[in-house]
């Protein structure tokens, strides 16, 4: 099948559901999203968003955290733009519905805001500890009862089609990004999906390591795709690994928010020892990539498998309103938070990378944007201050719109026949375990080489398996008609091929890349952002 529309959005989280909404508004969309339209970073969401409100609070204030997380390079013109306009968007999703956790103040009821790492105030507006599934079902109510919104679920987008006008001898120049090619995952069918504007808004790439707090979709699908069209890609060495997720065989690294130790929890050794005061003078709240250092340092000295995360000092009560999933997932693991000291271990979380957009969420290829976690828009620099994603989400989806709008809408690119996916000679591939232990095989040699401490030989090794490994899958990708996991494991090889080269390239070490051979930060010749472009296409 052939779709057309005036905006093709790829992914229902956040990004893609808050550019959608707006985008509705001046023409059809297309959301295509490879799960249910729920299954999403944003739908488990816990701490917050953050923004200026409380009046002892200020915009200063916030760019200052963000820009301190950031370890130098936060973009400043984008960090203030964000922070300004955060109060905006809250207000925005408050006429959306969105019902966030209020309390009685002195001046009667007001919001109740949050604390979380690296904040020097209060100011996560919350849902309980359950932000994420609330903000999801409001845009998700919205955009199906929408009647220009149409959601394709069950559809992964495979590849971008572009329009390589200005295709040079010596590189690969796209000039225009046209739509997708989409694989209807039940029926096997590969459709093409073509729009006046596209937006990659498929969030991140945690499942590229063994363990994470990310749900099973984030496999840096937007990455992967924007590279290999011709995107640039920036800063994916600073993969921010979340210091507190639950350690227990069948817990999947279930996340224990931030916001936990930003009601006065503290970490302790299996000894009962307290450790962070040594590490930082923030303590439990410093930044989250000093907290995850010190964490890994603890159990490197000890040889034990996990710390301890402590609140039960608290009341009861409180501990179980303001954190009911939380308290109850633990239950269900045999831990009861408001008694006892629960065991947590650092995981993979988010990655502060992805595909270099401009002010507006445009990437370097015409016509295609890239918004929420999927973006590297300049905000996080090194290291992402707690609750800032959402929000940016939120802020640059709504810019992402107006450009789309003003500049795009309405304006063909030309009259051109897109071709129909080529299947080739592709066959069903007969021995299907093959996947999953190259899947299995990537995110171990990610977790081992390239996780929160790194080394130069660390990285080479990885470097010299990750290419063999891709040179694997290319074979196979190109002889087995695809499926869900081959596209997936595709991808998740060239985002750590990504990670890895960006590692490397790094000689020092800053916010959330630490490597033993260069452990100072080196201002005078690395305060720049990593930048990667696919020179020729080689297809992986
Ligand atoms: P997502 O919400 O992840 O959505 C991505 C979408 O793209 C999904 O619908 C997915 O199915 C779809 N998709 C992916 N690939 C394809 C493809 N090939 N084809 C079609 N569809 C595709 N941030 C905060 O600011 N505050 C918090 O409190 C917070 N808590 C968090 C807690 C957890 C456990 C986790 C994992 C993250 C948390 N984060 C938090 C980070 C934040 O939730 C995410 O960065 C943010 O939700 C990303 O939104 P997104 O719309 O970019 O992507
Ligand atoms: C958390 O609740 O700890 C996660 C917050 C975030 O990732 O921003």
């Amino acid at each position: 099948m052939e779709y057309r529309s005036s905006f093709l959005v790829i992914g229902s989280g956040v990004a893609g559901l808050s550019f959608a909404l707006r985008a509705a508004e001046h023409g059809e969309v297309h959301i295509i999203t490879k799960r249910g339209i729920t299954e999403s970073s944003t739908n488990v969401a816990q701490g917050g968003i953050a923004t200026v409100w409380d009046e002892k609070d200020s915009f200063d204030n916030h760019i200052r955290d963000t820009i301190t997380a950031g370890a130098g390079l936060c973009h400043r013109d984008v960090v203030e733009m964000v922070v300004r306009d955060g109060p905006n968007r809250i207000k925005e999703l408050l006429d959306w519905g969105v019902r966030f956790t209020k309390r009685e103040g002195e001046n009667g009821e007001d919001f109740d805001l949050g604390r979380e790492g690296g904040h020097s105030h209060r100011r996560i507006f919350h849902a309980a500890d359950l932000t994420g599934r609330e903000v999801e079902r409001v845009l998700v109510e919205k955009a199906l009862s929408h009647p220009r919104v149409h959601v394709f679920e069950h559809h992964t987008a495979i590849n971008l089609i572009t329009l390589n006008r200005f295709q040079s001898f010596d590189r690969y120049r796209p000039d225009e990004c046209l739509g997708a090619y989409v694989l209807e995952n039940e029926t096997g069918e590969i459709h093409t999906f073509l729009a006046d504007a596209t937006v990659l808004a498929t969030g991140g790439s945690g499942k590229v390591y063994l363990y994470t707090s990310n749900p099973d979709i984030a496999t840096g699908d937007g990455v992967a795709m924007a590279y290999r069209a011709g995107a640039a890609v920036a800063n994916m060495e600073f993969v921010q690994f979340h210091p507190t997720c639950l350690y227990h065989p069948q817990a999947k690294s279930f996340l224990i928010s931030e916001a936990v130790r930003g009601e006065g929890a503290i970490l302790l050794r299996k000894d009962g020892t307290r450790f962070m005061p040594a590490y930082h003078e923030m303590a439990e709240l410093a930044p989250r990539d000093i907290v995850a250092r010190a964490i890994d340092s603890e159990l490197k000295k000890t040889g034990d498998d996990y710390v301890l995360l402590d609140i039960s000092f608290k009341d009861p009560d409180f501990i179980r309103s303001r954190f009911p999933n939380i308290y109850e997932k633990c239950l269900q693991f045999g831990y009861d938070m408001t008694k006892e000291p629960i065991p947590v271990v650092p995981a993979a979380h988010y990655q502060c990378g992805g595909v270099l957009t401009d002010l507006n969420g445009e990437s370097e290829v015409k016509r295609l944007f890239a918004v929420g976690e999927t973006a590297c828009t300049g905000l996080h620099g090194a290291n992402r201050l707690a609750s800032n994603s959402l929000l940016e989400a939120l802020v640059f989806s709504k810019r992402a719109c107006e450009k789309a709008v003003s500049t795009y809408l309405g304006k063909k690119v030309t009259d051109i026949q897109v071709p129909k996916w080529d299947p080739g000679n592709a066959i069903d591939p007969d021995e299907l375990v093959v996947i999953s232990h190259t899947w299995d095989e990537i995110r171990r040699l990610m977790w081992n080489y390239v996780g929160i401490v790194r080394s130069d030989k660390r990285l080479h090794r990885a470097k010299e398996r990750i290419d063999l490994i891709k040179r694997e899958i290319s074979e196979y990708y190109w002889n087995f008609i695809l499926n869900t996991d081959l596209l997936e494991l595709r991808n998740i090889a060239t985002v750590a091929d990504i990670i890895i080269r960006s590692a490397i390239s790094r000689k020092e070490s800053r916010g959330l890349h630490y490597n033993i051979d260069y452990p100072y930060r080196d201002d005078e010749n690395m305060r720049k952002d990593t930048v990667i472009r696919l020179e020729r296409y080689s297809g992986v």
